[in-house]
């Protein structure tokens, strides 16, 4: 039936099926919102006679389910193709290779520490640690070395100052007079006393840990590695230290042909001491460990310090030197490192270079195990 609502509906019916979201929202709102001409229509039924609404009431209600149904149908299309517009932008292409992403690499040196705890727990060793920034006490005197013992001349020691820039009293100084002035430890043996003094005895530790002292050439840089080894217990002797090592680098060079050579030392911590040469061999030219190094074409290399425990150092650190023995040494991590993996300048360790990295680091998933190797790149030193 012609009524004058019907060219208001088809303009109404025509511009939804044309509108985009926001067209859409604005025609349900002109027709079906509070002040719509739909709902407005819908109030007028209230004011007619039965007859009348009879009538009016199916049209305009007719009207509204019309405007409604086209609004919910042009949605629907609207959705449907913003959802193929989205889908067409996020295609993801799994054939193509993965992008080059930056990968961060073990350092050798952390790798080294972490073989040398997988090797050492394996003949229970705990690892024991100490601050870098130590005192007097802990780095020298404790380990026999009083005030003016000529050993500490060795040492290139990096002493903070007792007082500021300002002439006021250093953080620090408190200890000074107690424990002695603070320095930058010169090596990993105070934490042989820290050990002591805190665990008592018997003891089995390894001291992994950075060090300090002022010098620097291609072999020397101001801060290296260390690690520590102490064992103290009853009847502990040389060969039990000659045992050990021998053991350990045989684990950690990965051959059994490592011969150790045992020569006098000295050392204010212990007594006796002795300084550990390892055999290299010549092969095409190039120095690999192994084999006796008296052999011809065959040589020594000095690897590590190390000794009986000073009695006297035993007595520092609170034990009965008459009831515990032990032993201990010091080697370089870096220097393994260098020796194990073929790297001949240690101050590129520290440069922090990225292709240096690339060429020598290691990847997190070469986690050192006994089972497995505790290290998977090629052993040898450059001649
Ligand atoms: N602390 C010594 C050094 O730095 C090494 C060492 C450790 C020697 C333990 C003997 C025993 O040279």
């Amino acid at each position: 039936m012609e009524t004058p609502d019907k060219p208001r509906l088809d303009a109404a019916l025509a511009a939804i099926a044309a509108a985009d979201a926001e067209a859409l929202e604005a025609q349900r709102v002109a027709a079906l919102g509070k002040a719509g001409w739909i709902t407005l229509a819908l109030k007028t039924l209230g004011a007619m006679t039965p007859e009348q609404r009879l009538v009016e009431g199916p049209r305009i209600q007719g009207m509204r389910a019309a405007v409604a149904d086209a609004i919910t149908a042009r949605a629907a299309v609207l959705d449907a193709a913003a959802l193929d517009a989205r889908l067409a932008s996020e295609v993801l292409d799994l054939t193509l290779p993965a992008p080059e992403a930056p990968r961060g690499s073990v350092h050798p040196v952390s790798q080294v520490m972490d073989e040398l705890a997988e090797i050492f727990a394996d003949l229970g060793f705990a690892v024991a640690t100490g601050p870098e920034i130590e005192d007097d006490w802990h780095n020298f005197t404790a380990l026999n070395m009083a005030e003016t013992h000529p050993a500490r001349a060795m040492h290139d020691t990096f002493y903070f100052p007792d007082v500021d820039a300002e002439g006021r009293p250093a953080s620090n100084s408190e200890a000074v007079g107690r424990q002695g002035r603070m320095l930058l430890r010169t090596h990993t043996s105070p934490v042989q006393i820290r050990a002591m003094v805190q665990k008592g005895a018997p003891l089995r530790i390894i001291a992994p840990g950075r060090v300090y002292r002022s010098d620097s050439d291609a072999t020397h840089t101001p801060m290296f590695h260390q690690v520590e080894g102490l064992v103290i217990d009853e009847g502990i002797h040389l060969g039990h230290l000659k045992w050990t090592l021998e053991t350990f680098l045989k684990a950690f060079f990965e051959r059994d042909d490592i011969v150790l050579r045992l020569r006098p030392s000295y050392f204010p911590f212990t007594e006796p001491s002795v300084e550990v040469d390892v055999g290299w061999q010549d092969v095409g030219g190039r120095r690999v460990l192994g084999g006796d190094g008296d052999a011809p074409g065959h040589g020594w290399m000095e690897l590590l310090g190390s000794g009986m425990v000073n009695r006297r150092v035993i007595e520092f650190a609170g034990l009965d030197p008459d009831r515990w023995q032990g032993f201990a040494f010091g080697v370089g991590v870096d220097r393994l490192a260098m020796l194990k993996y073929g790297m001949d300048d240690l101050r590129a360790f520290f440069d922090g270079d990225g292709r240096w990295l690339a060429h020598y680091g290691f990847t997190a998933f070469d986690q050192p195990t006994l089972s497995a190797g505790v290290g998977s790149k090629e052993t040898g030193i450059r001649a």
